[in-house]
């Protein structure tokens, strides 16, 4: 359907014709980037200010816009702002508006700009925040973590491979794995961050201005270090957003091991830890059920975090330079990414607040397994000086023996190790329990409370 003169639109004086139904059904993009509505307030209430200070538009008219673009913001955030398809998106839902409000002094406003730098710089501020607001989230979650771990610093569990028992560890080792995961992660947001913060605003359509206009002011105005030297990349550029949503599809990953721990741990078979009330749901049917759905939720956002970047990376191959409207759809994923993994990370601080750990059973598994075994044959290196890999043949038989019998490592007589080695000796008895394993682990960033207790030290320190 099209109809007739449609001179109303920013563009009318080149269209005769409105536009068909679904030309704008594909095109509109203002449910989406009206989340963007505060950054475009800022972008344009710096352009216009650097619009004034360099003469390019009058005092009077910048102070007009500014006071319209005030009102806008107070009908936005009073939920009265006319959000309007038939104004396509956010840049000019805002510039319409501020026409109707002050009138021709609005039509200033987007001399030597265009939305082509207007979107980018909008978004990089948008992603900015959000990288901002992600590292912080992440610091909060290492340190409900760093506290769990300063009580858990001595519990015994087992330590896996291949999800098999290996090795003794502290759970305290154990959550502080994660408290360096998600230091990595707050990392990652950081140089993303910095490499981001760079204003386009001022490229214009793609070339540069040829008014006298002033990037460095709008660029200190907005918080950024610098403007982008390149007019063609600053409209163009959408890696910023694709390296934030790299670095959150890395950070959803780790909450989602962390959450697959948590539903491991919960099953009964387990009965490491019980989360309470507050993060579990039960069955419709079967009253006995108490389910982690919290962890679950969590270790599935992961598809859409990591899908985004996928998508994003997808939308930006092959676009030659400078804008194309493909790019419109970069919002989507980056939006849809963030609001999974700031939820993802506000329930995994709060499980790991709620968790209660069951010391009694991890302490209990922490033997199970044969899981001293390592540390019977590196007694037998030590004291009998025997080579490493006669050690791991003495001690698998003796493995095999406990096994035929039922019994523990620790629970062989004297006389039966000593059938498989003459020379071993009462004092092996020592390095037979977990906790002395795990207590002789005192390597740098080993399991043994004492470490795991430098570790959190240090961390504390990192996030003070
Ligand atoms: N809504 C557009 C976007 O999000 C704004 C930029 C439009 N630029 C253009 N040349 N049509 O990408």
């Amino acid at each position: 359907m099209t109809s007739t003169s449609d001179s109303s639109s920013v563009w009318g004086g080149r269209f005769s014709a409105r536009p068909s139904d679904v030309m704008d059904a594909i095109n509109v993009s203002i449910d989406v980037d009206r989340r963007l509505w505060a950054q475009d307030l800022a972008g344009s209430r710096a352009h216009a200010d650097m619009l004034a200070a360099q003469g390019i538009i009058s005092a009077e008219d910048a102070a007009t816009i500014r006071q319209g673009l005030s009102q806008i913001e107070d009908e936005i955030r009073g939920g009265r702002f006319p959000f309007r398809t038939e104004f396509e998106d956010i840049h000019m839902n805002v510039e319409a508006r501020l026409r109707e409000l002050v009138g021709p002094a609005a039509g200033r406003l987007h001399t030597a700009r265009s939305r082509n730098d207007q979107v980018a710089v909008d978004f990089r501020l948008w992603v900015r925040e959000a990288c901002d607001r992600t590292i912080g989230q992440l610091r909060d979650l290492q340190r409900s973590l760093l506290a769990r771990a300063e009580q858990e610093a001595e519990t015994l569990m087992p330590g896996f491979t291949h999800l098999q028992p290996a090795q003794p560890v502290t759970f305290g080792h154990h959550l502080m794995a994660y408290v360096e995961m998600f230091g990595r992660d707050a990392g990652r947001f950081g140089d993303a961050r910095t490499r981001m913060n760079e204003s386009p605003l001022g490229a214009a359509a793609l070339a540069g201005s040829p008014f006298p206009i002033d990037r460095e002011a709008t660029a200190r105005a907005l918080g950024f270090d610098r403007p982008t030297a390149n007019s063609l990349d600053s409209v163009s550029a959408r890696d910023f957003a694709l390296e934030a949503l790299a670095a959150a599809s890395i950070c959803a990953g780790h909450l989602s091991r962390l959450a697959e721990e948590i539903v491991i741990w919960m099953t009964p078979q387990f009965g490491f830890i019980r989360l309470s009330d507050a993060y579990t749901t039960g069955s419709s049917i079967m009253p006995q059920k108490k389910n982690p759905d919290a962890a679950e939720l969590v270790r599935a956002k992961t598809g859409r975090v990591a899908g985004s970047f996928v998508a994003l990376s997808t939308v930006m191959k092959g676009l030659p330079l400078a804008y194309s409207k493909d790019m419109q759809e970069d919002k989507p994923p980056v939006f849809e990414a963030f609001d999974a993994l700031d939820l993802a990370l506000a329930a995994m601080t709060g499980m790991v607040g709620d968790l209660t750990p069951d010391r009694e059973r991890m302490a209990a598994a922490a033997g199970s397994g044969f899981s001293t075994a390592t540390d019977l044959a590196d007694w037998l290196v030590r004291e009998l000086n025997m080579p490493f890999r006669d050690a791991h043949h003495v001690t698998g038989r003796a493995v095999k023996l406990a096994e035929q019998k039922g019994t523990g490592l620790d629970q062989l007589s004297l006389s039966e190790l000593q059938s498989l080695e003459a020379a071993i000796t009462d004092a092996v008895y020592s390095v037979l329990s977990p906790q002395a394993s795990a207590g002789s682990r005192l390597s740098y960033g080993g399991t043994a409370p004492q470490q795991v207790r430098a570790q959190i030290a240090r961390w504390k320190e990192l996030l003070a």
